[in-house]
């Protein structure tokens, strides 16, 4: 019950309920009023409660507001063909009193960002999401209603992360795919695997990383940390396009890192020097070769955003946070002391008990949607 009412899906408040005769609508930019059809009125407060309420967050997927001849605002799904003068967004409205212009910050977590999104129409695929920010991520996908695969390399762990999401709620569309980012060959046979199941992709997450990892080759004959960081990436954004262009509009997000800023690839004449990017052992040094493979990210994220945003796909690179305390440390001792030291003065990825109690708060669900839409004389297949 908590996951749903993280997710602004928690059972509906009965006290909202609305007397014989009143109807709930909104106005176009979102502000709930209520119509009583017997005395012709219409007032801005709830007949029973008092209070007033907004719809929060955008329309669901699909769905598109239009104005009829009359000036009278309905809505639009696509996707079910169907037309209704409910306002699918009243399936997550909130108090007036809490609708302040939201300022996202350093202290906002994955679920406060989604709050209210229904992401049921969406298949999202979060790379490295046995643990950390990847698990936060798909977790939080998950618990709107999204579709989410776990691109994992290590099955047990994934199936463990898996259980958390669906212990979390029940109802969660959550399953695990095996994907090993240091080898091609296993990029290749997940894209295979994954484009045999005809599923469309909406969001793809490019999370997976190591950092500090002593030096080795992968089974490609490349250094581990550029080919799981960046290459692996690479290589499956770029077997995954069609799917990302025919599920339009989709997008990529790669988790890149502020560390980017502590190297680059150009030797000392100043030309470019892809040999950096792979180096002998004698080259190596673990924390280079993350910073580089993160400015790899963002200049790859950059490039696929001016190829593939014409094709209704964008692409954007992100730095999650500074010293997050995740498993992103573990390969050296040093790093891990760093962590934790850092650990108190930075980001967490546990949800707040005010967050908690925020989502308490929230008041309606997708299931008292449902009931609206079916019950609702305006409803019209096309
Ligand atoms: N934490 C921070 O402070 C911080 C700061 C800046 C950027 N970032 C970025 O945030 C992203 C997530 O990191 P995190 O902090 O959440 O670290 P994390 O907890 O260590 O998560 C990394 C994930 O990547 C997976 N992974 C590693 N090698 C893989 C491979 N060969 N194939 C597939 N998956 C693999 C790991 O799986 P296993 O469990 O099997 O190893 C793990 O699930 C990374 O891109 C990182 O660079 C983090």
């Amino acid at each position: 019950m908590a996951a749903l009412k993280y997710a602004g899906m928690d059972d509906t408040d009965s006290e909202d309920e609305l007397p014989p005769g009143w109807e709930e609508r909104s106005t176009k930019d979102g502000w709930v009023y209520y119509a009583n059809h017997e005395e012709m009125k219409t007032q801005w407060e709830h007949p029973k409660t008092g209070k007033k309420k907004r719809c929060a967050g955008a329309l669901p997927y699909g769905w598109e507001q239009e104005t009829d001849d009359k000036g009278q605002i309905f809505y639009v799904d696509h996707i079910n063909k169907r037309t209704t003068y409910f306002d699918p967004r009243q399936a997550f409205t909130i108090e007036d009193l809490q609708v302040k212009p939201k300022r996202y910050d350093g202290n906002s977590t994955a679920l406060e960002i989604l709050h209210a999104r229904d992401l049921s129409d969406r298949v999202v695929l979060v790379t490295g999401a046995n643990s950390g920010i990847g698990f936060e991520t798909a977790r939080t996908f998950a618990l709107h209603g999204a579709h989410v695969i776990l691109a994992c390399r290590n099955q047990s762990r994934a199936s463990k992360a898996v259980s958390l999401i669906t212990e979390e709620w029940r109802k969660a569309r959550v399953e695990a795919m095996t994907l090993d980012l240091a080898s091609l060959r296993s990029v290749r046979e997940f894209a295979e695997i994954f484009k045999a199941r005809k599923l469309p992709l909406h969001i793809l997450v490019c999370n997976a990383a190591v950092c500090t990892q002593p030096w080795d080759l992968t089974e490609d004959g490349l250094e581990t940390t550029f080919q799981i960081c960046h290459l692996g990436h690479f290589h499956l954004v770029q077997l995954l396009q069609d799917v990302l262009r025919h599920s339009a509009p989709a997008r990529v997000v790669v988790v890149s890192s502020e560390s980017h800023r502590f190297t680059d690839l150009v030797d000392s004449c100043g030309k470019v020097e892809l040999n950096l990017l792979s180096p002998p052992q004698k080259e190596y040094w673990s924390m280079l070769a993350y910073n580089r493979a993160k400015l790899c990210n963002i200049l790859f994220s950059s490039e696929l955003h001016r190829r593939m945003s014409p094709h209704g796909v964008t692409c954007n690179a992100l730095h999650p946070g500074n010293m997050m305390y995740t498993s992103i440390h573990r390969s050296w001792w040093l790093m891990t002391l760093l962590f934790t030291f850092a650990r108190p003065f930075t980001k967490s990825m546990h949800v707040s008990s005010s967050l908690e109690e925020k989502r308490e708060e929230v008041r309606d669900d997708r299931e008292r949607y449902q009931l609206h839409t079916s019950a609702d004389p305006c409803v019209s297949h096309r």
